[in-house]
């Protein structure tokens, strides 16, 4: 027994909780190295920041809304009427110590966790990270982002301010729109008419338990996958579908993730001290009737009010009412311009969820995959999130038209319609320009491998003719330029029965376009045919273009 009073406890407690084995297991695993795995945690860091400063504006913040006059420090409000949720904003921003940074914090810290865990997500997808066995952690992924959106709105609701009581009359709208059910889902998340006096309470529920609870329920599940499938890797000399080349997570992760964690702490409250977000005492308390404009919500609501704004007003106004009779009387179905809005984000959402069978469905690749793709390795891959990217930014853009109409003098409309043809034409362009670059990259590739590289270096030989000298590349760049996963066409096969039916032959189709043109990985005969051509050591004489 050790002999120390804290060595004591150490032991009592290890024997009781058994946690010295965790931290051993747990400490010996090994987690590869490479910056772009910094989003994840990134937006992990930024959650902690999130419950801390959260928890901080729980002990001021009244979600109630009770009318009353405000009486606090801020003298241009004094004796207006608002709700004593806006009321105890306000004063946290003005009469509490330091609340006004704790609430820029969580603000500022809500933005860059959406934009973390968005660009998480992008790492994911670019580099094929959700291949299998990793489709699940995928979809958990895809739900915390949802769950991301959700915190982040129900959050910007809560101030009651002219911009949040906006945004909830757009929801309420939406929710109307949905056929049947529409009219009964807002009255019963309202507790009757809009905006009513329950739905700033029912959302401080929302936003500081259930949502919060479902965030970490996941993130512990998504975590606990990372560490079971163990983290892919980059490929290089020595790194295999079977192995983890990096460093032990204790000490050296352990120590690099915790100082992380401080920059990142640093960061934010270095922005949140010296720039303004969200200053509600400028917009004012809530009120149906006027609406300010120039006025933005949070960035990653953006893109579903672009959505909004694209689509064309008579898509609502075919004024079609179907009158529906129901025992309990008549009701009437009218399609409003707010649900098509929603087909956008929904059809995204859906190819989100669904890209990894999606993919396997073409590539009929099922193996598993722990070595991760560079992207232009796999160009079809990467050509479709590149039009996902644009889509989505067009919608982006579209939540800004009348910013962009005022700043660049241009016609409202004349915006509207741009980004209405760029949003059908804009991924085709985003699709077909990617998998060009990808398919000139592998090119090139192959050229660096089977020539050498350019050296700059001009050489004159014996005869008078000039000619740059290639180096050969190392054995890691080799490595890397010519073992990766191919995919390649697979012709439509036919079943036990020997018929060939219509999906197997749509995905040929598809197979065949995404992989008509690639470009071949070099194999080991092609490289010592080079280096027999070449000589070994210096790659000499060669034409730039050859
Ligand atoms: C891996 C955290 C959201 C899919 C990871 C890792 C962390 C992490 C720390 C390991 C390091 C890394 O690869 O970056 C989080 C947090 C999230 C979040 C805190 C948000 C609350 C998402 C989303 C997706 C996703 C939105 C995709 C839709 C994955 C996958 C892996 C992973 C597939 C395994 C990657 C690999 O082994 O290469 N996550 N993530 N995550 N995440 Fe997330
Ligand atoms: C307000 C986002 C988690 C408590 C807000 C606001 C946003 C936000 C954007 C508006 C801030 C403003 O006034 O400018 C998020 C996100 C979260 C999260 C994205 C998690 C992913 C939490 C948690 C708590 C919390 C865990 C409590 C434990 C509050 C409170 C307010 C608030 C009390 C109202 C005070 C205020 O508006 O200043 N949240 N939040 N939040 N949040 Fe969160």
């Amino acid at each position: 027994t050790p002999s120390t009073t804290t060595g004591r406890l150490a032991n009592f407690v290890d024997s009781r909780v058994g946690a010295s084995g965790m931290v051993k297991e747990f400490g010996r695993k090994i987690f590869p190295d490479h910056w772009s795995f910094m989003f994840g945690e990134v937006a992990l860091y930024t959650f902690v920041l999130l419950l801390l400063s959260g928890t901080f504006l729980t002990f001021f913040f009244d979600p109630s809304m009770t009318h009353i006059t405000y009486n606090g420090s801020y003298v241009p409000l004094k004796g207006i009427g608002m709700s004593a949720a806006m009321a105890s904003t306000m004063d946290i921003s003005f009469d509490v110590r330091g609340g006004l940074f704790m609430r820029q914090v969580h603000h500022w810290s809500a933005l860059l966790f959406v934009a973390s865990l968005s660009v998480h997500m992008l790492r994911v997808f670019f580099t094929g990270a959700f291949r299998r066995p990793r489709e699940l952690n995928w979809v958990v992924g895809g739900v915390l982002l949802i769950m991301g959106l959700a915190a982040g709105f129900t959050g910007y609701s809560l101030p009651d301010d002219l911009l949040s009581g906006n945004g909830l009359r757009i929801i309420d709208g939406v929710m109307k729109a949905l056929p049947i059910v529409g009219t009964y889902l807002s009255m019963f998340f309202f507790g009757g008419e809009f905006p009513g006096v329950h739905v700033i309470p029912r959302l401080y529920s929302l936003h500081i338990m259930i949502v919060p609870a479902v965030i970490i329920l996941l993130l512990v599940i998504h975590l606990f996958m990372v560490v079971t499938h163990k983290h892919t890797q980059y490929p290089g000399p020595g790194r295999t579908n079977d192995n983890v080349v990096g460093f032990p997570v204790g000490p050296v992760y352990a120590a690099k993730a915790g100082g992380f964690f401080f920059i990142v702490f640093g960061i934010v409250a270095f922005i949140s001290g010296l720039f303004q977000i969200n200053p509600i005492w400028n917009y004012g308390p809530y009120d149906p009737s006027p609406v300010s404009a120039g006025t933005q919500p949070d960035w990653y609501i953006g893109f579903v009010d672009g959505a909004l704004r694209l689509m064309p007003g008579y898509l609502g106004n075919f004024s079609f009412e179907w009158i529906i009779p129901f025992p309990w009387g008549d009701n009437t179905l009218v399609l409003s311009v707010l649900l098509p809005a929603l087909v956008p984000a929904g059809v995204l959402f859906m190819v989100m969820f669904a890209w990894p069978w999606i993919e396997r469905w073409v590539t009929k690749d099922n193996r598993e995959h722990h070595l991760l793709d560079r992207p232009r390795n796999a160009p079809f891959r990467t050509a479709m999130g590149a039009a996902g990217v644009v889509f989505y930014c067009v919608m982006w853009a579209a939540a800004s038209s009348d910013l962009i109409a005022t700043h660049f003098h241009v016609a409202l409309n004349d915006v509207t319609y741009w980004l209405r043809i760029l949003f059908f034409l804009g991924p085709i362009f985003a699709f077909w320009i990617t998998r060009r670059i990808c398919l000139s990259l592998q090119r090139k590739d192959r050229e660096i491998v089977l020539h050498g590289r350019e050296a700059g270096i001009i050489q004159m030989s014996p005869e008078g003719g000039f000619s740059e000298k290639h180096e050969e590349v190392d054995v890691y760049k080799r490595f890397l330029l010519t073992s990766y996963n191919d995919n390649k066409y697979i012709p439509a096969q036919p079943d036990a029965a020997g018929h060939v039916s219509g999906s197997e032959k749509r995905r040929a189709a598809l197979s065949k376009f995404f992989f008509e043109d690639r470009v071949a990985p070099v194999t080991p005969s092609e490289l010592e045919a080079a280096h027999a051509a070449h000589g070994h050591h210096e790659v000499e004489g060669e034409k730039q273009d050859s």
